[in-house]
């Protein structure tokens, strides 16, 4: 029987982590009478003397609704690639054996991992080191392979489709063109989506590179029509298909390059075409908050069946959704391919029925 288990959550944070934690924490004592551990700052806490604290029934208590993380998140919490000064020089160093070790020194039997893509290759790469890793698919982005829906991406949805309906009031009455800047970095689906639920006009997102006289040509269609305003859903990753993506900060061996200003550059073009226009960029308000009903169901349901894999000793994993069943696929499969909007998506091809622009035609 398994008696000691630990639970961490990596990468940047998304709604219906702490529902993971719960459920995890829930399951683990009432069904395998096992102890919890939660690792604090993603695999950091396996590092700093106060990274490690004991998860019961009272520490879970109430946090089923609450965004963030109560163990606290870091996207630069890489172990084989930490930045540490010597001798007051910045220096990148490997860690992976400190935090195999602090594993061992807890003799924790499985370690539940919360985590986008980054995180996920870091546990397959600790499992092969012999580390008992589950993981579990969080990101607002739904960018990862082998399951049909992460958790916090709902949650984006639902605030990026408010989002755009409180620009179409505003848009109507101005006969603006109102362009809102979404997340999701290299996979559109929060545009997509949103664009579908709010009613965008244009849609642009990475997998379909755009022209910018084919997004004039939409707006123009509609105020010869009449319609005088329109609504663009611009991914961060969108970009045209003479042009690059557009990013607000460089890359380094700690953090990934920083998407952002498309969103401007599409603006400004609309405006020098002579169609007024105003940019939202609605960031972190994807992230932050209460999950909705949704997340916290597919978090709940998660985090109970990570420890059941564990208990199964099924290790070098991830929970994954699938027909909308929860099932469980190995780690090297999730993370081989990274999920991408296909052009052949139903839901691509429901919005061009619908009368939505790519910028691609
Ligand atoms: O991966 C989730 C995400 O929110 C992306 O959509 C976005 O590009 C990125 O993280 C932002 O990261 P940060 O919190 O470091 O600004």
């Amino acid at each position: 029987m398994m008696k000691r288990i630990g639970i961490l959550t990596g990468g940047s944070d998304a709604p219906g982590l702490n529902a993971v934690i719960r459920a995890a924490v829930k399951t683990a004592i009432n069904v395998y009478d096992c102890e919890v551990f939660g690792i604090r700052n993603g695999y950091d806490g396996f590092l700093e003397s106060d990274g490690v604290v004991p998860l019961g029934m009272e520490e879970v208590r109430g946090i089923l609704p609450r965004g963030g993380t109560i163990l606290g998140a870091a996207n630069r919490g890489n172990p084989y690639a930490r930045k540490v000064m010597r001798d007051g020089v910045e220096i990148t160093i490997d860690v992976s054996e400190e935090i195999v070790k602090g594993i061992k020194k807890l003799k924790l039997e499985a370690l539940i991992v919360l985590g986008g893509d980054g995180t996920l290759h870091i546990a397959h790469e600790l499992a092969l080191k012999g580390v008992p890793i589950i993981g579990v698919p969080k990101t607002i982005d739904n960018d990862i392979g082998g399951t049909e829906l992460t958790f916090g991406f709902d949650t984006a949805l639902n605030i990026a489709t408010e989002a755009l309906d409180r620009l179409h009031t505003t848009a109507e009455s101005h006969h603006r063109a109102m362009v809102l800047e979404l997340m999701g970095r290299d996979a559109g689906f929060i545009a997509l989506q949103a664009g579908i639920c709010g009613g965008a006009d244009v849609i642009l997102i990475p997998e379909i590179p755009f022209k910018f006289e084919s997004i004039m040509a939409k707006i123009r269609e509609r105020a010869e029509k009449g319609r005088k305003f329109s609504i663009l859903a611009v991914s961060e990753g969108a970009k045209s298909q003479d042009g690059v993506q557009v990013f607000s900060r460089e890359g380094d061996d700690i953090y990934v390059p920083r998407l952002g200003g498309i969103g401007q550059v599409v603006g400004e073009y609309i405006e020098k075409q002579g169609f007024e226009s105003r940019v939202t960029v609605l960031g972190h308000l994807q992230r932050g908050g209460t999950p909705t009903a949704f997340d916290r169901s597919l978090a709940t349901r998660f985090g109970a069946a990570a420890v059941r894999l564990a208990a199964r000793g099924g290790f070098d994993r991830m929970v994954a959704l699938q027909s909308g069943r929860v099932t469980d696929i190995s780690l090297v499969d999730a993370t081989a391919i990274p999920k991408r909007v296909k052009l052949e998506d139903d839901s691509v091809i429901t919005a061009r029925n619908v009368g939505i622009s790519f910028g691609d035609e």
